[in-house]
């Protein structure tokens, strides 16, 4: 049975990786405004990731015998000054993520709560990759500066990211 305590920050973490998803659903309807559909495609593949990640815990709490409990989500932010804005707002987002994952193994170790370690272990991976991601783009995306051609090149590049197969955020997965 899970301790009360890391169960608390695990509920928590589902509503931090659903507002994750929301957030980068939201970044691909701003870029997708913006008719670059390579970056929305892009956020589209993250929300995806992100939609995963709060079942993983879904599925652990329930798991370990624990009781899942949904939060109110926040709409984060729907607007942003620039692409090179999104991205740095992604990287930052990441990087709080991080904080969540760090916390959630303090209180894992604390409570014994070792069953628990391989997860979080699998998380730390994770926010290093997606920390490692964001703040590449973003890097990519302050160089670019103004240089709409170069701005294209990338928005291009972006849209090669594949999709898990089946993704519900795929418009060609339902639109068969
Ligand atoms: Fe699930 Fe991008 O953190």
């Amino acid at each position: 049975m899970i301790a009360e305590r890391l169960l608390k920050a695990m509920n928590d973490q589902v509503k931090n990786e659903l507002e994750s998803y929301y957030i980068y659903l939201s970044m691909a309807a701003y870029f997708h405004d913006m008719s670059l559909d390579g970056m929305a495609h892009w956020m589209r593949c993250q929300a995806h990731e992100e939609m995963n990640h709060a079942m993983k815990f879904f599925d652990h709490i329930l798991d370990r015998g624990g009781k899942v409990i949904l939060q109110d989500l926040a709409q984060l932010k729907i607007e942003w000054a620039s692409p090179a804005e999104a991205f740095q707002d992604a990287y930052n987002h990441e990087q709080f993520i991080s904080g969540k994952i760090d916390e959630l193994i303090t209180i894992a170790r604390e409570e014994k709560e070792y069953a628990s370690e391989p997860i979080l272990s699998w998380f730390l991976d994770e926010q290093v990759e997606e920390e490692a991601t964001s703040s590449k783009i973003s890097a990519e995306l302050e160089m670019i500066g103004e240089d709409k051609s170069a701005l294209l090149m990338l928005d291009r590049e972006l849209g090669t990211r594949t999709f898990p197969a089946g993704s519900s955020l795929d418009p060609s997965a339902y639109n068969e």
